[in-house]
């Protein structure tokens, strides 16, 4: 019997709804996998834990994370906690946790499902297909690296600064790991840089050019990001995976999510290199989507990147290959069928309630894996 242990922090606005569905996923996995039990235990985090207990994520918080096998996220922010300059933001919780789980790699497919071509302001023609996978380094770069400040100078003047740093190692883990996902895949890699301009993107091109000599399988292609940006909306078929520093990485993924359709078809998993005691990745999974403040508390978001999210934790985490291929069918199969929030449904079509797609998925689940009883417990760390 394996156990596995899951945290699970839902954050603030539409987080805590998604992650309920992506739960509720789990369960119908964990009814028919009886010689496993799945260990939940929640927690806040972003403005709630802000809220609680004055920071963003508590050092407890980050613990529980570093002992579980995988972390669950929704998102963090909101206007309520929007003042630019305040010591306590947010978004610490994402970026510490990033940072303390030392996971290097963000994975971010972005597929258009056949069924929902119709949502893309692309023609058909040209997004129908498309399947790109980013690998968006997440530790370093932009993100991290000191100084990074906003003060006020001796005149008065306000004065801000980020610094982008890479180092060799960091570059290549990143590099090392798109090369091998790319052999599972179409074989084709692009790394996104400005070498134009940036000394930064210099040492990434250098160094994946350098790791592409052991890929001699992997079709390699360096390519400058803002030229990306266009030829990715243009001709997506054409890419297959993209790898990338932090902050490319972060504008590029939003801008993806019309490939796929919607923010709420997007998930991620962030790997890195320490592994858990069932031998998988010691994870981080979570939609790439925000709060959402406009549509939060309505019912209407769309929790399959959340979902989604679950299944790449299953995959990467936990070695449950099966049920992490069943979720996924299952996502395809309520798409197919017409369940559909406002975010992915056509004009004047009846949508669905994010409770309800939740419902349809587990249920699919349960049918593909055949259920039985559950064997999910719960536990609290909030308090
Ligand atoms: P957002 O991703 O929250 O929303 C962008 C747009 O996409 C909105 O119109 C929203 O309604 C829609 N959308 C997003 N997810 C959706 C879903 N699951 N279903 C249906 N529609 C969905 O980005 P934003 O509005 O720029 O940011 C809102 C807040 O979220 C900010 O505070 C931001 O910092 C934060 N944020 C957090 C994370 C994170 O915690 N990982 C990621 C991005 C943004
Ligand atoms: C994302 C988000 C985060 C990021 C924010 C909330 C810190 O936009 O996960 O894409 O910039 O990485
Ligand atoms: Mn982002």
């Amino acid at each position: 019997m394996a156990r596995f242990r899951i945290a699970v922090l839902g954050g603030d606005g539409i987080g805590p709804e998604v992650v309920g569905e992506a739960v509720k996923v789990l369960e119908a996995v964990a009814a028919t996998a009886l010689e496993h039990v799945f260990e939940l235990t929640e927690d806040k985090v972003g403005g709630a834990a802000i809220d609680a207990y004055g920071t963003a994520i508590r050092k407890e918080t980050i613990a529980l994370a570093r002992r579980s096998d995988a972390v669950l996220f929704g998102a963090v922010g909101g206007p309520k906690w929007d003042d630019p300059k305040a010591a306590v933001r947010p978004e610490q919780a994402i970026l510490g946790l990033r940072a303390a789980l030392g996971t290097f790699a963000n994975l971010r497919p972005a597929r258009m499902q056949p069924a929902l071509v119709h949502l893309s302001p692309l023609k058909p023609e040209i997004v129908q297909g498309a399947d790109v996978l980013f690998i968006r380094e997440l530790v370093a770069g932009t993100y991290f690296a000191r100084p990074k400040k906003y003060w006020q100078d001796a005149r008065g003047q306000w004065r801000a600064v980020d610094t982008t740093a890479y180092t060799e190692s960091q570059v290549e883990r990143t590099v090392r790991m798109a090369f091998e996902l790319a052999r599972g895949r179409r074989k084709r890699l692009h790394v996104a840089d400005k070498q134009n301009v940036m000394a930064t993107s210099r040492l990434w091109r250098d160094v994946a050019s350098r790791v592409a000599a052991e890929f001699t399988d992997v079709e390699f292609q360096p390519i400058l990001t803002d030229a990306l940006a266009m030829h990715l909306l243009y001709r997506p078929l054409e890419f297959d995976v993209i790898v990338t520093d932090n902050l490319f990485g972060d504008l590029l993924t939003d801008e993806a999510a019309v490939l796929a359709g919607s923010m709420g078809l997007m998930p991620s998993a962030s790997l890195g290199e320490a592994r858990n005691r069932h031998s998988g990745y010691r994870g981080l999974y979570e939609p790439i989507h925000g709060t959402a403040p406009d549509i939060a508390g309505r019912g209407v978001a769309n929790p399959i990147a959340a979902i989604q999210s679950m299944a790449l934790l299953l995959r990467y985490s936990l070695g449950l290959q099966r049920e992490a291929t069943a979720v996924e069918r299952a996502v395809d199969d309520a798409i197919e069928l017409g369940l559909r929030t406002p975010d992915i449904a056509r004009a004047g079509e009846k949508t669905a309630r994010t409770s309800e797609v939740g419902d349809a998925i587990a249920a699919a689940v349960t049918r593909e894996l055949g259920g039985a009883a559950s064997s999910v417990s719960r536990s609290s760390d909030a308090g």
